[in-house]
């Protein structure tokens, strides 16, 4: 199934120079940019952007770390796009991330581990929203 979801280069990627490597890492396999920007969350952003993980303990210092700095936003588009940016990301931790994934390679940890990407379609279809507008969504020619 044709999918699009929404990934985020953390502001550890984005201080460590790293926005094309990881976004290299993706059209390397397959998945094309529909959507692009750089910007910076206020905490109040932030914390509405995780709300889910709000009861969580790391709940706090995520969304301080989340506005420390500037991100990129991004939508890619590709077959089952929001499970294979899964798996091209690696497991949230670098420890546990396989070799090769984008974790693996340069997450420093657990909390900055360099990309985010929605964790289903429910989350892609209110995470995508959260940064674009329909006009900025641009189907690749
Ligand atoms: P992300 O994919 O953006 O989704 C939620 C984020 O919370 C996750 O990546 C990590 O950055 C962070 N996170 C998840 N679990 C932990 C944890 N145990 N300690 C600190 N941060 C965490």
């Amino acid at each position: 199934m044709l999918e699009r979801t929404l990934v985020m280069i953390k502001p550890d990627g984005v201080q460590r120079n790293l926005i094309g490597k990881v976004i290299s890492i993706f059209e390397e396999n397959g998945l094309k940019v529909v959507a692009l920007k750089k910007t910076k969350l206020s905490k109040e952003q932030a914390k509405a952007f995780y709300i889910v993980h709000k009861e969580r303990p790391f709940y706090e210092d995520l969304t301080t770390y989340m506005s420390s700095g500037p991100i990129v936003a991004m939508v890619l588009e590709g077959e089952n796009a929001i499970q294979r940016v899964r798996e091209i990301m690696g497991a949230t931790d670098p420890k546990e991330a396989k070799e090769g994934t984008i974790r693996r390679l340069f997450a420093i940890d657990k909390e900055k581990n360099t990309v985010h990407g929605s964790d289903s379609p429910e989350s892609a279809k209110k995470e995508i929203p959260f940064f674009f507008s329909e006009q900025e969504l641009l189907d690749v020619a």
